[in-house]
């Protein structure tokens, strides 16, 4: 059967990276046959500051009964102070359709783009799950005698045996299907033994059942300088969700910075959203500047979810050739636009 995709463009360069990223699944669908139908939503600031809409429910229902997957580019426009819309939608995708993991491989595609002496692109491989729907981003807390000298503010940080348990649980699934040798769970459950203590009770019942898997814990501190000193020691990490906010972005400079970083939310066995790691750059947004590459990435990681076999270890190696011979933007070394870069990424589909 036809599998459907929203396509959400939203704000600033995620209407360039997702232009680019709808050529891509068109000609995917022309060039390999792909049985994939296209719908685009209108969410983002433009609708905002025209009808007041964030997130309708009418939209988010069509998303979650009759979508497989969503593409999103980013939300975010200075137009627009307020963050309420953007979180209604973001949250909205990522809670409403409990995407339970945010899927974050860190792969460095070409040694130019290595930032770290004596080391070089074959030295970073590694994919970070990240608890998506817990943790300290639910909003439990208080501020307490708000706004005097006296004021204690709180911030709860919610783990459920359930939502780490299935995080846990889809890291080590990953790895056997994807053939990775080893799982690190990675938390701070000497300073926090409450909320870390059920991590690592649940990371000792879980790995119990992986036996072809080597298993290991490291404190999240420890894994900051040890994906720096000795990124090729690391393969499959699974942590909350803030640990897993920063470690990715630590390792975004580890594969030539936020244009080259894809990611999944995805909820597995259901429906998958789909964003490059970035936001909407309002400082670059229409110049024809953005990197699409991780939003072909992140396409690549869409052909995955929907079981088209294949495709995204292809687009990788188009995206390597791509920084290799500096068919790129200039955040990674090029001289192309946006859209060269788009054309050329085409081509190469089309003659692969
Ligand atoms: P940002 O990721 O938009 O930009 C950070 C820096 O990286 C900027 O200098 C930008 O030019 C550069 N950059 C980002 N993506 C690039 C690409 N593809 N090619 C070349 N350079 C790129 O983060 P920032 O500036 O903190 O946020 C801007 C807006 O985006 C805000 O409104 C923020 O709330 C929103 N945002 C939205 C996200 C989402 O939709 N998931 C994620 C992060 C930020
Ligand atoms: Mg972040």
């Amino acid at each position: 059967s036809k599998k459907r995709i929203a396509i959400i463009p939203g704000d600033g360069i995620g209407k360039e990276v997702v232009a680019i990223g709808v050529q891509l699944l068109e000609t995917l669908r022309e060039v390999r046959g792909y049985a994939i139908e296209l719908v685009p939503f209108d969410l983002g600031a433009d609708r905002f500051l025209r009808d007041g809409a964030t997130f309708p429910a009418d939209d988010q229902r069509t998303i979650r009964e009759t979508c497989d997957a969503v593409l999103l580019g980013a939300i975010g426009d200075p137009r627009v102070p307020s963050l309420d819309y953007a979180r209604d939608i973001l949250f909205g995708l990522r809670f409403g359709l409990d995407l339970y993991c945010n899927v974050r491989p860190i792969q460095c595609l070409d040694d130019r783009l290595m930032p770290i002496k004596g080391k070089g692109a074959k030295d970073c491989d590694m994919v970070v799950f990240r608890e998506n729907t817990e943790g300290v981003y639910v909003g439990v807390g208080g501020n307490f005698k708000k706004g005097t000298p006296d004021e204690v503010a709180i911030t709860e940080d919610v783990n459920t045996r359930k939502g780490v348990e299935r995080v846990i649980r889809a890291a080590f699934e990953f790895a056997v299907k994807h053939g990775r040798k080893r799982v690190l769970m990675s938390d701070k459950n000497n300073a926090m033994p409450h909320a870390h203590g059920l991590w690592k009770r649940v990371f000792e019942e879980v790995r119990g059942e992986y036996a072809g898997i080597e298993s290991r814990h490291m404190y999240v501190d420890a894994l900051c300088m040890q994906m720096v000193r000795a990124p090729e020691t690391l393969d499959v990490i699974v942590t909350n969700n803030l640990f897993g906010d920063i470690v990715t972005d630590l390792g975004a400079a580890l594969q030539g910075g936020l244009g080259m970083a894809a990611s999944a939310n995805i909820h597995p066995g259901r429906i998958g959203m789909f964003e490059p790691v970035h936001g909407s750059a309002p400082d670059i947004a229409g110049k024809d500047m953005a990197n699409p590459l991780a939003t072909v990435l992140t396409i690549g990681m869409m052909c995955t979810h929907l079981g088209f076999e294949g495709e995204e270890a292809r687009l990788v190696e188009i995206v390597r050739e791509a920084v290799r011979t500096g068919r790129c933007t200039r955040d990674v070394g090029g001289e192309m636009g946006t859209r060269a870069v788009g054309d050329w990424v085409l081509a190469q589909v089309r003659g692969s």
